[in-house]
């Protein structure tokens, strides 16, 4: 039977405030499962054209899949969410790009015809599930030399990748971080980033005073406002002894989770739901997992030509900050400036935090704001590096697009 691909949009997408991981944060006390709960049921409050019963699919990354992220979670957030019982769902891991493969794969779906609209979205509760938790990674990998040992940490892999680009300096990584703390300041005083978040009620509790109350959570927790180059310089380089990464030009660990509704543009259009960005296309790539933060570049490559684009067609980029060096690496590689207008307007996950599985649908839901304010910008891109050395980008339209200037 002969089928046709169909078009493939990206109608909405909201996460929950992201927090710091450990027994100090917001989420301490709060499960994971209920954060992906909270992004679900906000979708639906959002797009009342959206029948439930019509949800072909619940996609749900997690990285650490055990305890409240196991249980193949896209199933159980779904009925906790109260979709009717017959909506599926499943759990999917790609490490940082859970949700970002957690929306290309139901978009495959929805292109083929399997699905009209999905739910796609990720969570990591960083505090519950610290990284690495239970993993057992093959002696192999390390007696037979298939990676070096500092593939295993994601904060080595940056240090390799200053290595690899010694023109990308300490100082250079700081002044990225300490703008990205100034855009997402600024993005948060104009208010675009609190209209896709959803306030997450939150049970507090202290050791001596035990049961504190209730709160709620409308903001992101790791924000650091006022950063200065000055209060960056002397941190600690937890990963290497005079090395280059720091708290300060890195992500943290955090908790939070997203969600997205990716449907056919028919679909979209017959049941009245927002067309937010739609697909172009979207390609994943390996390098040396020993210099994972490269990944994003072999990923944009194949992206690009499977779109018949060139990078000078990419009017905005939202590039995942696991490390700012990472970040510096893609721009170098493409002959873009460290502080290009185009580049993460609002700040990245060096402001915000990037709790893994999660953090894709931020990107996404970020670029669909930002086409919705540029509307001569045609296409722009998510990209993010992927633990074990590999990277992910997607291409996306801009469905506002006017060309009025004749300018991309
Ligand atoms: C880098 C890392 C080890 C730091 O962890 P941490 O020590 O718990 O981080 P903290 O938030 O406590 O920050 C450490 C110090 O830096 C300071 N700091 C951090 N950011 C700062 C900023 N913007 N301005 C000033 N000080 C800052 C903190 O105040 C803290 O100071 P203190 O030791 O005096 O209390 C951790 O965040 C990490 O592993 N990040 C990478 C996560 C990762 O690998 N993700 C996957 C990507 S693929």
């Amino acid at each position: 039977m002969p089928r046709t691909v169909r078009d493939v949009v990206f109608v909405d997408g909201v996460r929950t405030p992201f927090g710091k991981a450990g027994p100090k944060g917001i989420y301490h006390e709060t499960r994971a499962d209920d954060l992906v709960v909270k992004a679900i049921r906000e979708l639906l409050r959002r797009n009342p054209g959206l029948d439930p019963k019509k949800i072909d699919e619940v996609a749900i990354a997690a990285t650490t899949q055990i305890g409240d992220q196991g249980l193949t979670i896209g199933r159980t957030a779904g009925i906790l969410a109260g979709l009717p019982t017959s909506v599926p769902g499943y759990s999917i891991d790609r490490m940082c790009a859970g949700a970002l493969t957690a929306v290309t794969t139901v978009a495959g779906s929805v292109a083929f015809g399997a699905y009209d609209v999905a739910i796609a979205g990720g969570v990591e509760h960083m505090g519950r599930h610290p990284m690495g938790e239970g993993v057992d990674p093959n002696p192999r990998f390390v007696s037979e030399k298939l990676v070096d040992e500092s593939a295993l940490f994601m904060g080595m892999t940056a240090e390799n990748l200053h290595d690899r680009y010694p023109q990308i300096t300490k100082q250079r990584a700081d002044e990225y971080a300490v703008r990205s703390q100034e855009k997402a300041a600024k993005a948060y005083a104009n208010g675009k980033i609190q209209a896709d978040l959803v306030p997450v009620s939150v049970r507090r509790t202290n050791e001596e005073a035990g049961e504190t109350g209730w709160g709620l959570v409308t903001a992101d927790e790791p924000m650091r406002p006022g950063t200065t180059l000055e209060n960056l310089a002397n941190l600690k380089t937890p990963f290497r002894v005079h090395g280059r990464v720091t708290a300060g030009n890195a992500a943290g660990l955090n908790d939070g989770a997203t969600a997205s509704v990716i449907a056919s543009e028919d679909f979209a259009r017959e049941n009245g739901l927002p067309v937010k960005m739609r697909l172009v296309s979207y390609s994943f790539a390996g390098v040396e997992p020993e210099v994972m933060g490269y990944g994003p570049i072999p990923a944009t490559e194949k992206a690009l030509a499977q779109a018949g684009l060139s990078i000078s067609d990419i009017g905005l980029f939202e590039i995942n900050e696991a490390f700012a060096v990472q970040v510096l690496a893609f721009l170098e590689h493409y002959g873009i400036a460290d502080d290009d207008e185009r580049v993460n307007q609002y700040g990245g996950a060096i402001a915000f935090g990037h709790p893994l599985a999660s953090s894709g649908v931020r990107l996404m839901t970020q670029l669909a704001r930002q086409f919705e304010e540029q509307p001569h910008v045609r296409y722009g891109l998510t990209t993010m590096c992927v633990g074990f050395g590999m990277g992910a980008t997607v291409i996306w339209e801009n469905p506002h697009f006017e060309n009025a200037g004749g300018s991309k």
